[in-house]
C-alpha cells in the first residue's frame, strides 16, 4: 500500500488543514535545531545556492519556504523580495537573520505554498530551496507558483528527490516514514512528475549530487498543454 508522502500527486482544490498542520508542527519543532543539523551539509549548499540566486531575473522575487533564512546572502541588492514560510519558529529565525544582514528591501510573512496570499501574475521569479520535499500537496504547491508567476518568469529551484535508480528508490520509500516523522522532509517526492502534473513546463534538470537525487531545476510558467 502506498503511503501519502509516495503518493506522486494529491490533486485536491484546498490544502488538508491536517496535513499542512502536521508539516507546520514537525518544522517547528527543529526550528531551534535546524541550522546547527544543516552545518556540514550547507558547506555543499552554499556553491549551489550562489548559482541559483545568479540566475534570478527581475525586480519582484518571491521566496516560498524561506526557513531561517539561509539564501539571504545571495538576494539580489536591486530588486523587492517577498519571501514566505509556513512555520512561526522558522520565520522567526529567518526575521533575526534579515536584521543582522541589515536587508531592507525584504518582506517576511507566513505563507503557505498551497495557497498563496498573492494575486496572480506578481512575481518575476519564483525562488525555493529543499521545500517541495515538504509541501504536503506539492502539486498544489506548484500550480499557486505558477498563478503567482508573471507571463515569461521562472521557478528556480534547489531540491532533493526520489532516485531513478529502481534499488535505491526502493530503499528511500522504505526509509521516508521515520526520516519525515523526524525532519518534517519527505525523501521519495517525484518533484519533476509533480511539476508535469501541475502543468508547468521543466526547462532543465541539472544533475547536482548523489545520482541526481539533488537538483537544480529550472520551470517555465508557460502551460504543457498549450
Ligand atoms: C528543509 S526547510 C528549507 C528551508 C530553506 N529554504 C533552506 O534552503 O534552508 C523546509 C522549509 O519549508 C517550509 N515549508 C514546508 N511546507 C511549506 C508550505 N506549504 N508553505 C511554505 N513553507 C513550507 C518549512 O516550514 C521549512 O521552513
Amino acid at each position: 500500500m502506498k503511503t501519502l508522502a509516495e503518493t506522486p500527486a494529491a490533486t485536491s482544490p484546498a490544502p488538508d488543514p491536517k496535513a499542512t498542520a502536521l508539516t507546520r508542527a514537525r518544522y517547528q519543532r527543529v526550528a531551534p535545531f535546524y541550522d546547527l543539523m544543516e552545518i556540514l551539509p550547507e558547506r555543499r549548499y552554499i556553491p549551489w545556492r550562489k548559482r541559483l540566486w545568479s540566475m534570478v531575473r527581475g525586480a519582484e522575487i518571491l521566496e516560498v519556504g524561506v526557513g531561517t533564512g539561509k539564501n539571504m546572502p545571495h538576494y539580489p541588492e536591486d530588486a523587492r523580495v517577498t519571501a514566505v514560510d509556513l512555520t512561526p519558529g522558522m520565520l522567526e529565525r529567518a526575521q533575526r537573520k534579515a536584521r543582522q544582514l541589515n536587508l531592507n528591501n525584504v518582506e517576511l510573512r507566513l505563507g503557505d505554498a498551497q495557497q498563496l496570499d498573492f494575486p496572480g501574475e506578481s512575481f518575476d521569479t519564483v525562488v525555493s530551496t529543499f521545500v517541495f520535499c515538504s509541501v504536503p500537496d506539492p502539486v498544489l504547491g506548484f500550480r499557486e507558483l505558477k498563478r503567482v508567476l508573471k507571463p515569461g518568469g521562472r521557478i528556480l529551484m534547489l531540491e532533493h528527490m526520489r532516485s531513478e535508480n529502481p534499488f535505491l528508490g526502493a530503499i528511500m520509500d522504505l526509509l521516508n516514514p521515520l526520516v519525515v516523522r523526524m525532519t518534517g522532509a519527505n525523501i521519495n517526492r517525484r518533484t519533476l512528475e509533480n511539476i508535469r502534473l501541475a502543468g508547468l513546463k521543466l526547462e532543465k534538470a541539472e544533475d547536482l549530487a548523489l545520482g541526481g537525487i539533488f537538483k537544480l531545476l529550472v520551470i517555465k510558467k508557460d502551460d504543457i498543454n498549450g
